[in-house]
């Protein structure tokens, strides 16, 4: 398959770009750095601002896609224009190009407003207004076949393979345990049109998945 990764450089993004190459499709990674980032045949770059106007961000987009997924995020510094607008335009963009299939990541309780007065999420609360109605615009007024991946807190830690889905709690990630999950993702059509939570827990990630 060939796959938009918008947010390549990143943390996740950069082992996602890994995982999708390693199981063979063509990746089309987004970074604002110069430098190539993967030296794989099946690895192109594109250089994408999603602070741009929404025409501009869909004239870079290649029709011939057949996933988009979004890790990309401001890291709390442009929420607004990043963690928001940003990816809204990538999903109007996404959907006007025909391309129907748009694999989210965001964060546990975006839609779940009752838990942001938690000692976790209190501190973040524009970041979390911001995926909130970024996840919201993509299940309520897009027509894409969405997925959105709600992890919590990400750790530079090694990958576990294990998983817990959708328990009502926060917990931390592997980061490379988010990538391996938003990779299996693509290949499980049940995941569409979902929206679920995940941190690192005693499910395979396969076998997770598939009970979604
Ligand atoms: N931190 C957590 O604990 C946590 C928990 C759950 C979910 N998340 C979500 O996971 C996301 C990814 O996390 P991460 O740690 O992998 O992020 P990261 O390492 O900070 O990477 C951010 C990515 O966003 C891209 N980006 C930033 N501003 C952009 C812009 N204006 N236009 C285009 N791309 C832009 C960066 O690309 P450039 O190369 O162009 O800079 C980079 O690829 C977060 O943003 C957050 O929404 C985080």
């Amino acid at each position: 398959m060939k796959i938009l990764v918008i947010g390549a450089s990143g943390r996740v993004g950069s082992d996602l770009v890994e995982q999708l190459l390693n199981d063979d499709h063509q990746v089309i990674g987004t970074t604002r750095q110069n430098e190539k980032l993967f030296g794989n045949d099946n690895y192109t770059q594109l250089d994408l601002d999603i602070t741009a106007h929404k025409d501009d961000i869909q004239n870079q987009i290649d029709g011939n896609i057949d996933a988009v997924y979004f890790v990309a995020g401001s890291g709390g510094k442009n929420v607004l224009e990043v963690d928001l607008h940003g990816a809204v335009k990538t999903m109007q963009a996404t959907q006007d190009k025909g391309i129907k299939r748009y694999i989210m990541l965001s964060t546990v309780f975006s839609l779940d407003t009752s838990q942001w007065d938690s000692p976790g999420i209190k501190d973040l609360k524009d970041y979390y207004i911001c995926k909130h109605y970024a996840d919201q615009w993509l299940v309520n007024n897009s027509t894409l076949d969405y997925t959105v991946v709600q992890a919590g807190a990400l750790k530079e830690r090694e990958a576990t393979g294990k998983i817990t889905i959708d328990d009502n709690d926060s917990g931390e990630n592997s980061i490379k345990d988010v990538a391996s999950t938003l990779a299996a993702v693509l290949h499980a059509d049940n995941t569409i049109k979902q929206v679920f939570s995940m941190h690192n827990g005693e499910t395979a990630i396969t076998d997770a998945i598939t009970k979604i």
